[in-house]
């Protein structure tokens, strides 16, 4: 029973340390401590002591850690407190348990703000220990104003961080897609592009302006609240603006064809559009190479979300796009972009 439960631990520690963690020494400093044996609500087996401080540092209530045992096989405990007290026993043998506290509790050159930190971007959480969620968070975390361009965001179920491009007005937007459509030709992007995304060749110099996101971590960021998504095109010599407001917009995970789905449309006098996502079934992707539920791709439609075998509608992958205005007709776009704002909590899935 007891040794199944630290097995638990063991599994949960390991799977929080995220992929390109780094930990930094300096913010902790090492005490020895009399070896005690009591509750200990918040404890992993670890291989080492860096590994209980990088646990610690992951953390958002972790402020120290207690490691007992030697390199090899360790046992850490988290501490919601740090006790400098402890540290004032230098000659009490060292024994094999040791405490390591947190001498500032921000981690990434975070500054110490009432309970927590304020971070500098991209990071956040409460002692600025991982990536932000979106870049809603980097606005809630005092970058309001910080300069247009791509930053890396973990959503909460994301495995790895990835670059998205973020406004800082607004309460913070994700720029899913963004194209400026001359020179792009996006009509036959695959279903491992679509999967992958578009525009994120890390050893070329980013053009952010020809991006989409990708399948995968559009899923990941709209699952973890929700989001309003405005589409906004531009269209004609003056690039004049279309914008359509969607609701709770969502799409599913790959199982589920990453089904679109929003709760309501809604558009402004100002910049009039008509809805361009409307279909008789659900939305469904389909690209070359992948899932076509509704043989539209097979009958020379464009990648995108379709919603019934009269494949009508407008996908941000056509070459060029369009979208519908309500006194216009249907424009060619010149740019399309998804801009996410959020709109609720962070919600566990
Ligand atoms: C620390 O953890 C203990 C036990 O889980 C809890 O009772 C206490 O309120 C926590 N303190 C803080 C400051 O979070
Ligand atoms: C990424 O960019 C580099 C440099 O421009 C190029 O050589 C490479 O083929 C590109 N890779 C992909 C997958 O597009
Ligand atoms: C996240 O995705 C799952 C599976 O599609 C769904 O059941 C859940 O409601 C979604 N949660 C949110 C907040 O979108």
């Amino acid at each position: 029973m007891e040794v199944s439960a630290i097995l638990l631990f063991v599994l949960f520690g390991l799977n929080h340390v995220k992929r390109g963690s780094t930990v930094q020494l300096h913010l902790y400093t090492t005490c020895p401590i009399p070896n005690t044996i009591g509750q200990e609500p918040d404890t992993v087996i670890g291989r080492s002591e860096l590994q209980c401080v990088m646990l610690c540092s992951q953390s958002e209530h972790c402020l120290g850690v207690r490691v007992c045992g030697e390199t090899g096989m360790v046992k850490c405990t988290m501490r919601n407190t740090s006790s400098p007290a402890q540290c004032l026993q230098p000659d009490r043998t060292p024994t094999h348990c040791r405490l390591v506290n947190r001498v500032s509790p921000c981690e990434k050159g975070g500054t110490p703000n009432g309970h927590g930190c304020l971070c500098p971007l991209p990071f956040a959480g409460k002692y600025c220990q991982r990536y932000m969620r979106d870049c809603s968070e980097g606005y809630d975390n005092g970058n309001e104003g910080a300069p247009e361009g791509m930053y890396l965001i973990q959503p909460m179920t994301s495995p790895a961080p990835f670059p998205v491009v973020c406004l800082f007005t607004w309460g913070g937007i994700t720029k899913a897609v963004w194209r400026f459509v001359a020179g792009t030709s996006w009509a036959a992007t695959t279903w491992s592009q679509a999967k992958q995304g578009i525009g994120y060749n890390r050893s070329a110099v980013p053009d952010y302006t020809r991006v989409f996101v990708g399948l995968d971590h559009l899923h990941q960021l709209l699952n973890q609240s929700s989001y309003q998504n405005v589409i906004q095109s531009s269209y004609g010599s003056d690039w004049d603006n279309m914008k359509a407001f969607y609701t709770d917009f969502h799409v599913g995970p790959e199982p589920s064809g990453y089904e679109l789905s929003y709760g309501t449309f809604y558009s402004y006098d100002e910049f009039p559009a008509l809805n361009g996502l409307k279909g008789q079934g659900p939305m469904l992707f389909a690209a070359p190479g992948g899932p076509d539920p509704y043989g539209c791709v097979a009958g020379g439609a464009p990648t995108g979300w379709y919603g019934g075998s009269h494949c009508a509608g407008h996908s941000v992958f056509a070459d060029p796009p369009t979208w519908p205005s309500p006194d216009k007709g249907v424009q060619v776009v010149r740019m399309i972009q998804f801009s996410l704002v959020r709109k609720g909590p962070y919600i566990e899935n």
